[in-house]
């Protein structure tokens, strides 16, 4: 074993270039129209090949970070330049379904996609990141992905770090796997690369005064025990959504993939000294990827990094000289997160982890022993309704539990109040095996019956291999009878579809009236029809995705079809 150890060592140290580089410090875009071009691209990360890679805009690798003011209303063009179809999802903001950028959201090669909304969400950090079906591992570890800054008039009157890249700078954390050829590989469990937004062995200058690190987990599938070195305290004063009511003196914040936290170091009387951002990964527990690598049978994947459970270097800190107006102190008090009263909750629902067997390691991995349909709605949520999510993780790996459209707040780990890191607004949480985690939520402000929103496990594999769900938010008009009916579709096949589709109703509807809508609701076709298989031509139609619903006295029922 220790053999072995080493002799990875020894190959990483070999295959690897060792000089030290510059953190690379993503630009910015502010306003309220953006941009965002998703290109290929390649990156000279180790000699000999170029590791191919996707970016937005200018960049090489990743894309620019952009600043939302809350109350505004942003418009973004989306412009597809990859070779595949995609998607762009905006992690953790809440957004209209429509906007959401999920798999139903696809922009095909050569298209742009548009969506407009107005920013809700609270200061803090968020990202976005492709989305397609079955797809997501694939492209985003390509570096498609970007960070999002909100400003809210609370946090704007702290008294905190704001000035990006200098003392207030963000850190895209991903660990990787790259093969022979230089390649990223979307299911590389024994990944021993880092980058920290996109850089190889990075190191930053940071002033001795406070500084504000934004920590964003991009991995695939490592969980990381951040501290830095010589065991430093810190204090940690946001979460996935949001700051905490006050700074939490800790010296660790474990992040699963998806997982955000701001921290503060006090570095005012570190001028000249060297430190390290790093994972403290000996203190993961078992079955926790990133903690100590579980003894496999023989057959099983090897799940092996030299990064597992031991204790790493991510980023090297020079501290020097202040700036003109440092931050000198850290606020006691930050906001008033409102916690939602259990007591006013309109349901519980409860979410098992499972697998076909105890002992699977590497998936697939479902929600309540069933895998993702896109033509399963899974739950049918009536707006503002507060609920309670029970999540049990019933496998032996530890899942980061995502979900769309809502930040919710844990109300416990295994019966007891979480660490005081996760009592902020979180839309991810890290469920280790075993674990039972439950959060409150409400489901606020946008409401749409046909188009569906996401929770899914973050490690990227388990998502595509189908553990993901789905659920629509249903508007007030509908009534509770319509709530109670179970979501049925109507069939049309071929879907996705090029020239025709043929829309297969129940058998004996009589007369009914078909609507077809875009995207954005506006009718593009209708028809009055009486048989039970109805021809469409779709020709004409633009690429794009459409709602067919059809109804008449007996009957309401709708399929999404996607035209290419
Ligand atoms: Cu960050 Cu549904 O994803
Ligand atoms: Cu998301
Ligand atoms: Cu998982």
């Amino acid at each position: 074993m220790k053999n072995h150890f080493f002799l990875l060592l020894l190959l990483i140290i070999g295959s690897k270039s060792y000089s030290q580089n510059a953190l690379f410090v993503p630009d910015t875009l502010s306003g309220t129209n953006f941009v965002l071009t998703m290109h290929e691209d390649s990156v000279q990360f180790f000699p000999g090949n170029k590791s191919h890679t996707y970016a937005f805009n200018g960049n090489h690798y990743l894309g620019p970070t952009l600043f939302f003011q809350q109350g505004s209303n942003v418009n973004i063009v989306v412009h597809n330049q990859i070779s595949d179809t995609t998607t762009v999802h905006w992690h953790g903001i809440h957004v209209p379904a429509i906007w959401d950028g999920g798999p139903y959201s696809e922009i095909m090669p050569g298209d742009s996609w548009n969506p407009q909304f107005t920013i809700m969400d609270h200061a803090a950090m968020y990202w976005y990141h492709p989305h397609p079906d079955t797809k997501t591992a694939k492209q985003a570890i390509k570096g498609a992905a970007g960070l999002i800054i909100v400003r809210d008039p609370i946090e704007a009157a702290l008294i905190l770090p704001r000035q990006y890249g200098v003392d207030d700078i963000p850190l895209v954390v991903q660990s990787q796997q790259y093969d022979s050829l230089n390649q990223a590989l979307p299911r590389g469990m024994q990944d021993s690369t880092l980058l920290v937004n996109g850089t190889l062995n990075p190191f930053l200058n940071v002033p001795s005064q406070i500084v504000r690190l934004r920590l964003l987990n991009a991995s695939g599938e490592r969980t990381f025990n951040f501290g830095f070195s010589g065991n430093m305290s810190f204090h940690q004063i946001g979460s996935d959504g949001g700051l905490l009511d006050v700074p939490y003196l800790t010296n660790r914040v474990r992040l699963g993939p998806g997982e955000r936290a701001e921290v503060l170091l006090n570095l005012s009387s570190m001028n000249g000294q060297t430190f390290y951002l790093m994972s403290y990964a000996s203190e993961l527990t078992m079955g926790v990827q990133g903690g100590p690598t579980m003894p496999m049978p023989l057959g099983y994947p090897n799940m092996n990094s030299p990064l597992n459970g031991v204790d790493f270097n991510i980023l090297q800190l020079h501290v020097g000289a202040q700036t003109a107006q440092p931050i000198l102190s850290i606020p006691s008090v930050l906001i008033a997160n409102n916690l939602l009263n259990p007591a006013n909750a309109n349901c519980t629902r409860t979410i098992r982890f499972t697998a076909d067997s105890a002992m699977v390691m590497d998936g697939p991995f479902y929600f309540n022993d069933s895998t993702f349909n896109m033509e399963r709605i899974d739950y049918q949520i009536p707006i503002n309704n507060i609920e309670i999510w029970k999540l049990i993780n019933e496998t032996m790996v530890a899942h980061p539990f995502h979900i769309h459209d809502v930040q919710f707040y844990l109300m416990d780990r295994n019966g007891a109040l979480p660490v005081e890191g996760e009592r902020g607004r979180k839309d991810v949480v890290l469920v280790p095996p075993g674990d039972s985690v439950t959060f409150i939520t409400q489901f606020t402000d946008y409401a749409d019956s046909l188009m569906p929103y996401m929770y899914h496990c973050h490690i990227l594999m388990h998502e595509d291999d189908g553990m993901m769900g789905q659920f629509v938010v249903m508007p007030a008009s509908v009534g509770v009878n319509e709530l109670n009916k179970p979501y049925t579709n109507v069939c049309a096949y071929p879907n996705p579809t090029i020239n025709f589709t043929t829309i297969k109703t129940p058998s004996g509807i009589g007369e009914y009236q078909l609507n077809v809508e875009n995207m954005i609701g506006q009718l593009v076709y209708s028809i009055i029809g009486n048989q039970e298989e109805q021809f469409l031509n779709t020709t004409e139609w633009p690429r794009g995705m459409y709602f067919i619903k059809i109804h008449n006295s007996r009957y309401r029922q709708s399929v999404k079809i996607i035209v290419r």
